[in-house]
């Protein structure tokens, strides 16, 4: 017990020590620049805070309460008397800010927060960092510096799939948060999908009394042969519960952009509507990618993963029931931009439908890619009339693009670089770099069930950090179009808020960083050597579930050679490395790693390091292993 108070004691030193002395003072994403000063600001019960402007009520509270938190209480004060030292709040001057833009002042008489609007807000979000966690002697010293600082894209998005797992209001608040703090600017919510249709829609109640609900769950990785749990699942989210999000999000500067996906993954408004579909009486044949035996009667909400052959039928009802859904969606939802989807929606039904071969026939269209176009810009016509931009994952290009489309580009970087080079705005979000959430973390056995299975693939903090959403094979004026990037968290294998929360942690850490850090200022060193570990040492103290980044330094794989120095440490400030090299499991009773490793293969054979990273609050990271082999024939990765 004694042993675990000096380590925490130890790690909260550190903790203030590691804020004062980071170039970037703390702060994620780093801002555009940093000055340190000579001297500090004492922040003590004698500080009082200035504010006096009424908008910014807000903001001093949430300053207030967060000082309050380190026993500290600051007086509020409209005025100063002569020789008070503030802390103020101020959006003069912030006019000749760049948009969302914010300076801090850190002098010894003053701390000056200048901003407007989001500007200000996220002024108090890095103020907030930048305080050491250590208070000595009912002070804590404040370092003086100037930052200056305004995001690099304009937006900073993160998704999340409500459709194959609910998730209820409380953890969206949760996610709303966290994306506040590390000033992401865009929550894209996608509501309705083929396992589950999530939005209350009033003119069609089976959406929700139909559409909402599962018979089962398929168990394992899809394809499984594991069958479903025959499980009823089931949620959706009142409207009165989706603006509460959407005011939520706003008190945050978060737009909040629904989406609602045609003419693919809808099956769920399917099994509500058969008439939606191109074959109202063929049965949803459950899990078609794979033999299923389980009953086929009627339209389904499907039970399992993957992409469904049965879309929405491109007829005249459709779209009146379309339009009708989306008149609601915009009542609900302010966003200038309304996600439509657009992805994986196999041609099939369409091809066998005699309908749909007429529809392209007189609409003079070229095949169903056409007959895909000329659904979503039959969407997009309807919204712009609306006032509203659509957004659609990059198969909207297929067949032509609609007109004013923003294009998400997931499938690497290929569509939004086409996109952008047709002058179209882009988001990018591709998974093959790093920006899918629901990739697992590592390679390690211990990583829980992931939509990568047990393959090799795996996207870490430190790939999403290496990403830049901007192409070099753009020219200048094309590069304009990336106006900026996301990461998602698909869910088939996201079952609860704790195991959300592990995949988001640490990566959004780095996605706020290359979202809204200058290019120039990316600096993989200082983030990993010195920010993360802060942050994570911050998480680590609360209730939040989180990846424990294996050691910093550890080869993932194999390397050859007979002699091996190998320099490790932990992204968690105060976190413990443990190590063996005897093929046992690590644990705390393993040899503790305190300087770099020297280590000696005899010709002929192999050892096997196996690390693990345990946290001050116990945690534990997954057990990494690299096989340091000098000629062994039977050394091979897992
Ligand atoms: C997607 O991942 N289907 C956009």
């Amino acid at each position: 017990m004694k042993k675990f108070f000096l380590t925490a004691f130890a790690a909260l030193f550190l903790l203030n020590a590691q804020a004062q002395t980071d170039a970037n003072m703390g702060i994620i994403p780093a801002p555009v620049s940093v000055q340190k000063g000579s001297g500090s600001f004492i922040l003590d019960k004698n500080v009082v805070l200035l504010n006096s402007n009424p908008k910014n009520a807000k903001i001093a509270e949430t300053l207030r309460s967060f000082v309050a938190t380190k026993g500290l209480n600051l007086k509020l004060v409209k005025t100063l008397v002569a020789g008070q030292k503030a802390i103020e709040l101020t959006s003069t001057g912030a006019d000749q800010l760049p948009n969302e833009g914010y300076q801090i002042k850190i002098s010894s008489g003053k701390i000056k927060l200048i901003g407007k609007d989001a500007g200000l807000f996220y002024a108090l979000q890095s103020f907030m960092q930048l305080v050491p966690d250590q208070k000595q002697a009912g002070a804590i010293n404040i370092q003086n510096a100037e930052i200056n600082d305004y995001p690099r894209f304009s937006y900073r998005g993160l998704h999340l799939d409500v459709g194959r797992h609910f998730f209820p209001l409380s953890f969206i608040k949760k996610y709303l948060d966290v994306m506040a703090q590390y000033k992401l600017n865009n929550f894209h919510w996608h509501l309705t999908e083929d396992q589950g249709w999530r939005l209350e829609i009033k003119k069609y109640p089976k959406l929700t009394e139909i559409g909402a609900s599962r018979n089962g769950t398929i168990i394992g990785n899809y394809p499984g042969t594991g069958g479903t749990d025959n499980q009823v699942y089931k949620g959706y989210y009142t409207q009165a519960e989706a603006k509460e999000i959407v005011a939520y999000a706003a008190a945050r500067y978060i737009n909040v952009i629904p989406e609602i996906e045609l003419p693919g993954h809808g099956s769920a408004a399917i099994a509500a509507y058969p008439e939606l579909s191109c074959f109202p009486d063929r049965d949803t044949p459950i899990g078609d990618k794979t033999p299923w035996s389980g009953p086929r009667n009627g339209k389904q909400v499907q039970q399992t993963w993957g992409v469904f052959d049965d879309i929405f039928v491109p007829s005249e009802n459709t779209f009146n029931f379309l339009q009708d859904v989306l008149d609601e969606v915009i009542a609900i939802f302010p966003s200038k931009y309304i996600h439509i989807g657009g992805d994986e929606a196999p041609k099939k039904y369409w091809k066998e439908s005699e309908f749909c071969q007429q529809l392209i026939k007189e609409k003079n269209l070229k095949d169903e890619h056409g007959l895909q176009s000329y659904f979503i810009q039959r969407i997009e016509k309807y919204l712009n009339g609306k006032g509203r931009s659509i957004i659609g994952w990059d198969e909207i290009l297929e067949g032509g693009l609609a007109p004013n489309a923003t294009v998400m580009s997931w499938r690497g970087e290929k569509g939004g670089i086409e996109a952008a080079q047709q002058n179209h705005d882009v988001l990018m979000t591709p998974g093959s770099n790093g920006l899918y959430f629901d990739h697992k973390q590592s390679t390690s056995e211990d990583e829980p069930l992931t939509i990568s299975g047990r393959g090799n693939g795996y996207a870490d903090f430190i790939k999403v950090y290496n990403y830049n959403p901007v192409p070099d094979v753009l020219t200048e004026d094309q590069k304009k179009y990336i106006k900026g990037v996301q990461a998602n968290l698909w869910t088939e294998y996201i079952e609860t808020p704790s195991k959300a929360e592990y995949m988001v942690f640490p990566r959004i850490y780095s996605l706020a960083e290359i979202a809204w850090t200058p290019l120039a200022r990316k600096d993989m060193n200082n983030f990993s050597n010195e920010r993360l570990p802060l942050h994570l040492a911050r998480l680590d103290q609360t209730s939040t579930n989180y990846w424990v980044p294996t050691a910093v330094g550890q080869p993932s794989k194999i390397i050859n050679g007979e002699n091996h120095v190998i320099t490790l440490a932990a992204a968690v400030l105060g976190a413990k490395v443990y190590y063996t090299l005897d093929g046992y499991r690590p644990s705390e009773n393993a040899a503790e790693y305190t300087q770099p490793l020297n280590i000696n293969v005899p010709q002929g054979t192999k050892k096997v390091l196996k690390t693990i990273v345990i946290t001050p609050s116990g945690k534990r990271s997954v057990v990494a292993e690299t096989i340091l082999n000098n000629g062994a024939t039977d050394a091979k990765v897992k």
